[in-house]
């Protein structure tokens, strides 16, 4: 057991739908168990400015299904500083913070990994990113609602597409990963999807899209992650443009971008949202330091930080099997 009494959390990086369910179980569980809970505006940007308020059960209150993160967050290039990271374990003790519980993605998690190994300070992390695109977790909190709002789009352009029998290019979020891009193409019935895990040659995608939409006069959606090797929905757009094979198909880009970041979170993320920030107050009273929890085959796991940040989270080979076998 630990005797940790006061604990700081913050939200990190790109917010993900569920990071407020995900910060309400956090203070909930520790205020239960008698712990006073520090809440660390703007991430670790707040961290470095000392821009900390006190949290209770009612700080909390109705923000269960808000989207966003109501502490704010940042992407702060101060952090990645040895002087950045300095400041923030400085800060930390002055506060009389015993440990930090970090929600968010990869670089979040990163950033917690070092301030454990450079000033020893006590880290839980809480995977957060709608990329989900985490080692260590089978969900990050936000992924769902990001998925669901992709696939509800895909399906509205389909609509026009279907009317004008046109070829849609669909980019969805993703920098290093195509867990959101493979999975809308499925849900969404994508003629192709393109992720980065994988290198599609362009004549194969040009045969692809030419033989459904020339011989059988009808409209496409290829769904583009946006780390995707050829550089993205537009840069794919212009290169077959440039082919007259292309020239008699109509065709369109569209960029979900920021919609997939908004919105009120689904039942799932609030429950794994929910799930998650209990564990990370629990992991922290058992003793635990340095480890993200995430949900493993509906249970939940402790994964050291540093193997989270190392580890690639591999896409499912047989999902993308899947999906060029339905389309
Ligand atoms: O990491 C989550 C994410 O939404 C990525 O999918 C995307 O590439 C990136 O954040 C966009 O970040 P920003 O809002 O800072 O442009």
């Amino acid at each position: 057991m630990s005797d940790i009494t006061r604990i700081g959390v913050l939200t990190s990086g790109g917010d993900a739908p569920g990071m407020n369910a995900c910060l309400r179980a956090v203070v909930r569980r520790a205020v239960a168990e008698e712990l006073e809970v520090v809440g660390i505006r703007q991430g670790y940007a707040g961290l470095i400015e000392g821009d900390f308020v006190e949290m209770d059960r009612q700080s909390v209150s109705n923000i269960l299904g808000k989207g966003g993160t109501i502490l704010k967050t940042a992407r702060s290039n101060t952090f990645r500083q040895p002087e950045g990271r300095a400041r923030s374990a400085e800060n930390l003790r002055s506060a009389g913070i015993d440990a930090l519980v970090a929600i968010g993605g990869n670089g979040t998690l990163r950033g917690a990994a070092m301030l454990h190994e450079e000033h020893g300070i006590a880290v839980i992390g809480c995977p957060g990113t709608i990329d989900n695109d985490l080692f260590g977790t089978d969900e990050t909190v936000g992924y769902d609602t990001a998925l669901n709002t992709a696939i509800e789009n895909i399906d509205r352009i389909r609509d026009t597409a279907d009317a004008h029998n046109r070829l849609f290019l669909i980019e969805v979020m993703g920098q290093d990963a195509g867990f959101i891009a493979l999975n809308c193409g499925i849900g969404g019935g994508a003629e192709l999807v393109l992720i980065p895990e994988t290198l599609t040659q362009m004549s194969s995608i040009k045969e692809h899209i030419l033989s459904l939409m020339v011989s059988q006069l009808r409209s496409s959606i290829v769904v583009v992650a946006e780390g995707e090797e050829m550089g993205g929905a537009v840069k794919i757009a212009e290169a077959l443009k440039e082919d007259e094979a292309f020239a008699p198909i109509d065709l369109r880009v569209c960029i979900l971008g920021h919609v997939q970041r908004g919105g009120s979170p689904t039942a799932r993320d609030r429950v794994l949202a929910s799930r998650l920030g209990s564990a990370a107050v629990d992991a922290l009273l058992e003793g635990h330091d340095s480890v993200m929890v995430g949900v493993v085959n509906g249970d939940i796991k402790l994964t050291p930080i540093r193997q989270v940040c190392d580890r690639k989270k591999q896409i499912d080979y047989d999902l993308l099997n899947l999906s060029n076998l339905l389309s």
